[in-house]
Formats: C-alpha cells, structure tokens, sequence
C-alpha cells in the first residue's frame, strides 16, 4: 500500500500514468490472457460499472434498433440484461424458466434461436438460484455473450468460442470496482460509431483501458489474484478445488430428506450452492446457530429463500468441511 513495487508511491495515490502502473495493468491483462488461454486477436478491458453497466453496453456496442439478439434467460440477472438490451434493439428470451423457479439451466434442443439474430447472451452462472451451465450452450451458431461473473476463473470456459465475456471482478478475481471484459475481432467489428465515449468499447480498447482513471487499486488487487492462481495451479487448479468443495457439501445435501437441494442435479453450481430445510421453520435457526459457530453468509437471497453457501475460488475446503460438520450437528439435533 505504501509503497507500490518499490516506487516511493503508494498505491492509492500513484498517478495512473506512471510507469509503474502501467506495469501492473499490462501484469494484469497479460495474466488474464494466460489464465484463461485468451486468443491474441481478443482485447481485454478493465472497465468500470459493473456487469451492471455491461448488460446496456454489450446491446447497444453490438446491435442497432431493429437487429435481434435471443437471451436464455435463467435467474434474475438475465432477467435485468434481457431488460437493458432491450433499450437498443429486438430482444427475446428464447428460453426461460422463471416458472420453475429457475432451478435449471436449458439443455441443447431445449430452444430455438432466431436465423436472424446477431448472437446469443446467457449467464455462465446464476448467482442467486444456484444454477450453472455444465456444457457451451447450443447458439445456433450465432456468437455468444456471456455474463461470467459469478464463475470467471472458477470453471471451465472456452474463450474462442464466445464473443464477449463480461465480469465483475468483486467473486473470484479480486474486489469490486474492475469489470473484465473480452471482445473477439467480430465484437470489435460491430462498431457502429457514434455512442456515448464512455459507452463505446473502442474508446476504451483505442486507450488501452485508461482513457479516464481506471480503477488501480482493484486493477492491482486483480493482478495479485492473478499471480496466486498461477502458483496454485492456475484454472485449472481452481476448477479441481471448486468441484471437490462442491462434491462434499452437495454429498451433505443428497444425504437425507432434511436437506432441499433448490437447483436440478444436472445444473447444479459449483460456485453457488443453494437450499432450503424441508421444515422451513428451521431455518432462521440454522442461520443463527451457524453464525454462532463463525460460519457466516449462509442466508439466501430474498427472492430465493433458504441458504446459499458461495464456494468462491477464495473459500478454503476447511471452511466447506466445517459447514458440513455443522450440518450433520445441526441435522442430528433437529432431524
Ligand atoms: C451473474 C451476475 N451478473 C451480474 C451481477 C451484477 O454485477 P455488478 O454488481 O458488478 O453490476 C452479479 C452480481 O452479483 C452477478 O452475480
């Protein structure tokens, strides 16, 4: 903090034109490219605004009013991408499940894409319900734009074969305030001309992501998280740690009828693990009782309900194993 790599400037004041932290967003970017094996003609951009902002700026940087994009529409973040797009151009759910409670991903052949769309969007990892994509999602051969922001670097994910891919960092990758953004050479070529500078992807891809201040405080704390992928394994040693933690605590939920395990077993997150008791009177006391043992967090989201336990690349196997040992408690007292 005080002193950035040994520059005399700390972090939180060093000028973002400084060389020396130009070498940390060139660190970071080359990190990401490595990481995630991200092919030479993608750009990477570290923007600001959240996926938030990029549910409104993949739509309006990659259609014109009147183009079509087809949506699969699987939790409540979709939902809000669906609705920013929706502001550019001819946007439809191709499929949705909202119905269902959103317990499940759509298999291929589940849904129709339009001839006529210009891609597809979908959300990698539905943070809220629980729910994930185990397969590269059918698109009709149309490009894809994904919102990975709840599994970036924690599961599999073929760079090549997406057009963007869009993530707040604040999960897996470092701190809030930095949104990852890749663009293939066809996102690139949509190019339109004309929009808001700060909207338009080439004004930030032409300044190299700092044609205002970018965040560098969470560009630096990206980098680091970076660096400690890469000595521990890299993706792929994320994604083993993910899928063992996971395989423990959904072994927990499948083991008796006192467990509600809220997503379809084929769609089931690695990263997202949600339920609820089958008495679900117990539950407020499961949260509280668990808190008293330092196991935090645990209370779903309102429009879900229940628990939710986030397996993010940062939480450790001993915290997932201390759950379980909590539960078994918790279900031999109350079961
Ligand atoms: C899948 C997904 N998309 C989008 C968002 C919104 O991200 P932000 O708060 O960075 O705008 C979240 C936040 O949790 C998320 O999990």
């Amino acid at each position: 903090m005080p002193n950035l790599l040994g520059s005399g400037f700390g972090l939180l004041e060093v000028s973002h034109r400084s060389a020396t932290f130009q070498g940390v967003i060139d660190s970071a970017m080359d990190r990401i490219r490595r990481v995630m094996s991200v092919p030479d003609d993608y750009e990477i951009l570290f923007l600001q605004g959240g996926a938030s902002t990029q549910f409104y700026m993949t739509a309006l940087n990659l259609i014109s009013e009147g183009e079509k994009a087809d949506f699969l529409v699987t939790g409540n973040w979709s939902q809000r991408a669906l609705k920013e797009a929706a502001q550019v151009g001819d946007v439809v759910a191709a499929w949705d499940n909202a119905d269902n409670g959103f317990r499940s991903v759509p298999q291929d052949g589940e849904y129709s894409i339009r001839e006529d769309a210009e891609y597809v969007h979908y959300t990698s990892n539905n943070t809220l319900f629980g729910t994930q994509y185990h397969h590269l999602p059918d698109s009709g051969g149309k490009p894809r734009v994904v919102d990975a922001s709840s599994d970036i670097c924690g599961t599999p994910i073929d760079v090549a074969s997406h057009d963007v891919i869009y993530a707040g960092a604040q999960k897996n990758l470092g701190t809030s305030g930095v949104t990852l953004v890749i663009l293939s050479p066809w996102a690139m070529s949509r190019d339109k001309g004309g929009l808001p500078t700060m909207l338009d992807y080439n004004t930030h891809v032409s300044k190299g992501s700092m044609f205002n201040t970018p965040n560098t405080s969470g560009i630096y704390v990206l980098d680091r998280v970076l660096a400690w992928m890469e000595r521990n394994g890299g993706i792929e040693g994320a994604i083993e740690r993910n899928r063992a933690k996971a395989a423990l605590l959904y072994g927990q939920l499948s083991s008796s009828d006192f467990w509600r395990p809220h997503a379809n077993e084929f769609s089931r997150s690695v990263m997202n693990v949600t339920w609820r008791l089958a008495d679900e009177n117990l539950e407020t006391a499961f949260i509280q009782q668990a808190e008293e043992e330092g196991i935090g967090g645990l209370k779903g989201h309102r429009i879900v309900g229940g628990m939710r336990a986030s397996l993010y690349n940062a939480c450790s196997m001993r915290s997932v194993e201390a759950l379980v040992t909590f539960m078994q408690d918790f279900e031999g007292s109350n079961g």
